[in-house]
């Protein structure tokens, strides 16, 4: 059923434009901490096609993998470096010699190879996991940059556990990484521990006290583990983070990473109060959707934001009416800005007259006012035993109503 299309912008993508607008580095992960999902590994072709939509949508750096975990790691970052011509192609590597080393082999043919170095900063990280004193993985961080710098230009370097870290030690670390020579400092919210207030002044802090800070560009990467990845992405970006790391789908370990497809829409319908853009063409992002759900075996739970089933689909009477009087009353985005073919005024138990006469117009019936009342009482009974009434339902429902009338 198509809807009332008016000629005024849906709200807030009046402003998609970029111009006058900072731009918001888009590092995508869905190759390697999205694949860490439990269940979601992929093979070779699949990660390439996958890569090759990315890079085609605009995404600026795209996170191949951990080369150093496995062949089909290594062969798949090496593969991705091959085939992407425009993206930037990052693979991740610990504070550790033999990681670098491998990292740097599997980037060689790559047009644009970053380097994504990382160590846990947290006291519970440092003490349990690294087993290590501050003062080592300080020195560590000097030492595996270093080696990666001498190898590779551009390179990332991330502190784990960044939001549980005491804030004296990461400003260290942050200058240290610096020094060494990376160019993005991310802080990651592993655990998907902190709030956006939080991860806000977080980055400020960082960015006043550090005294190199300028020559870096700082990054947010949020887990989703209180279901605030993506209000933490924003706020991070308000504290000046100008990198944000996400996956297609929000897929990734635990209850996922913050997802593209949310961050780049929030970024576009809200330019008037965010004031940032990415170079993602939002028009792939369904597309990338499926290709993930689909190549992952994670489906996309029907009212996921932006690209579930029901993101564009409309049930209730009012809805439907304001919808057919203008898409804006119930859309704050069309949906063929994000690749879907139209809005979908769903029938069932709560669908209005105003809805149902206009689905009936759309599979060619005209019904006079009593036929139109007698078919919509009998819709309504029906609509009380089916979840969703189809098309195939109503034609038989009034097919039948005109044979007795
Ligand atoms: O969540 C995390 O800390 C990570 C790092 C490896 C960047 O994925
Ligand atoms: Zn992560």
């Amino acid at each position: 059923m198509t809807t009332n299309k008016s000629s005024e912008p849906a709200m807030g993508s009046a402003i998609q434009e970029t111009a006058n607008t900072e731009q918001i580095i888009i590092f995508d992960t869905t190759l390697r901490d999205g694949e860490q999902s439990p269940g979601a590994s992929m093979n070779l072709d699949e990660k390439i096609e996958v890569a090759e939509l990315l890079d085609a949508m605009g995404v600026d750096v795209i996170e191949a993998g951990f080369p150093v975990t496995s062949e089909g790691d290594f062969e798949a970052v090496s593969a991705i470096s091959r085939r992407v011509k425009r993206a930037s192609v990052a693979g991740l590597a610990r504070a550790a010699a033999r990681d670098i080393d491998r990292c740097a082999e599997a980037l060689r043919d790559a047009v644009r190879p970053r380097m994504h170095v990382f160590i846990s900063t947290s006291p519970l990280h440092m003490k349990y996991k690294l087993q290590k004193e501050p003062g080592e993985v300080l020195d560590m961080i000097s030492t595996y940059v270093g080696r990666a710098r001498n190898r590779i230009d551009d390179i990332e370097w991330s502190a784990e556990d960044g939001t549980r870290t005491e804030i004296d030690f990461l400003c260290r670390c942050v200058e240290a990484a610096i020094k060494a020579g990376a160019r993005t400092i991310n802080i990651p919210d592993t655990v998907g521990y902190t709030i956006p207030e939080e991860y806000q002044a977080l980055f400020e802090t960082v960015r006043t006290r550090v005294p190199n800070s300028d020559q870096a560009i700082f990054s947010v990467h949020c887990h989703n583990d209180l279901g605030l990845a993506v209000a933490n992405t924003l706020a991070g970006i308000k504290g000046g983070a100008r990198q944000v790391e996400c996956t297609i789908n929000g897929l990734g370990e635990r209850a996922g990473n913050a997802a593209m497809e949310e961050v780049v829409m929030a970024l576009r319908v809200r330019a008037d109060a965010l004031a940032y853009h990415s170079n993602i063409d939002a028009r792939m992002l369904t597309r990338a959707s499926k290709l993930v759900s689909a190549v992952s075996s994670f489906p996309v739970q029907y009212n996921k934001a932006i690209v579930g089933r029901n993101a564009f689909a409309h049930e209730s009477g009012i809805h439907q009416d304001g919808m057919l009087k203008n898409a804006q009353t119930y859309e704050i985005m069309t949906p063929e800005s994000v690749g879907v073919h139209k809005t979908s005024l769903v029938m069932g138990k709560h669908s209005g007259r105003h809805a149902f006469k206009e689905k009936l117009k759309e599979l060619g019936y005209e019904l006079g006012e009593n036929a139109l009342e007698e078919a919509f009482a009998r819709f309504k009974d029906l609509a009380d035993r089916k979840k969703i009434v189809y098309d195939e339902d109503l034609i038989a429902l009034v097919d039948d109503e005109i044979i007795h009338a």
